[in-house]
């Protein structure tokens, strides 16, 4: 079975994260599945919006550590980057349901997200210092813009979890709902959208987001130039190694 689930049905494209035994950590592979995906569903008129969702205990432990070892993104079109760059410029309604972890891009996709319900459980954490890594998906623009400075800096450099309330008070969340409803509500606001002028959505949600359109292609450039350098330094090396090894990483030398 697919490590990610699709499902169009009246207008609205579901993708389910779906490797529960590795958490729904995202492999390569998985980010071209979501890229692929996101890119066609921009063009495709049966598609009017997207809901991204993983399942009721996990959104996402983020991206997939053994193969941050094994095949780090050192370049612009590495998959992780593309599928950034692809949610970054999609231009339909883009709703996300997340229960339980939503650790690094679980949580950084969420900017990208025109509506996001969080079942009661769900932890976001963007523990990329914690990794000796930096932050992606244009969350070093977009969290002190959503947050404010000094909360996006407590979450980009403590890097520790907060939970589903404490992400609707700082604006990543529009409801929090019990876990078992979370899938439900989504595609009841998906197919609420789905109901409405295309055009008119489009337009909107492209005038919502002018005010970083200019901004955000040169932040995931300059965040992906870092993240190429740090993911191959030994911090994030020791970082990988102590998370597959289940110990405490030591950074006394790095
Ligand atoms: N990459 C690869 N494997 C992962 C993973 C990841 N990001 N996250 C979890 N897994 C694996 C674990 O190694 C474990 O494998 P095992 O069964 O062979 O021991 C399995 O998935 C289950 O994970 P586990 O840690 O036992 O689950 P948990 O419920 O106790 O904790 C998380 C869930 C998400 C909080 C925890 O797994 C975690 O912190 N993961 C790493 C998150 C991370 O740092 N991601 C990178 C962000 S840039």
């Amino acid at each position: 079975m697919s490590d990610i689930l699709s499902h169009t049905e009246a207008g609205v494209l579901t993708l389910t994260l779906h490797r529960p035994d590795r958490k729904n950590s995202i492999t390569s592979a998985m980010y071209t599945t979501l890229a692929d995906a996101l890119d066609s569903a921009a063009g495709d008129p049966l598609v009017r919006v997207v809901v991204v969702q993983g399942s009721e205990t996990v959104f996402s432990a983020g991206n997939d550590i053994a193969e941050f070892i094994a095949a780090p993104p050192v370049t612009e079109d590495a998959p992780a980057f593309r599928f950034m760059r692809s949610l970054a410029a999609f231009p339909k309604p883009l709703l996300a349901a997340v229960c339980g972890p939503a650790v690094g891009i679980g949580t950084t996709m969420l900017f990208h997200c025109d509506l996001v319900y969080a079942g009661d459980n769900a932890a976001f954490s963007m523990p990329f210092v914690n990794l000796g890594l930096c932050p992606e998906a244009g969350s070093s623009l977009l969290a002190p813009r959503m947050f404010g400075y000094h909360r996006a800096a407590e979450a980009l450099l403590l890097g520790e979890p907060f939970m589903a309330e404490a992400a609707m008070e700082v604006g990543l969340v529009n409801r929090v709902v019990p876990p078992s409803e979370a899938s439900s509500v989504a595609a009841a606001q998906a197919r609420k959208l789905a109901s409405k002028p295309l055009v008119a959505l489009v337009e909107t949600k492209r005038l919502l987001k002018a005010g970083v359109a200019q901004s955000l292609p040169q932040a995931l450039a300059e965040e992906g130039a870092t993240l190429s350098r740090l993911v191959q330094a030994p911090a994030a090396q020791e970082a990988f190694t102590a998370f597959m090894e289940k110990r405490r990483p030591d950074f006394s030398q790095v």
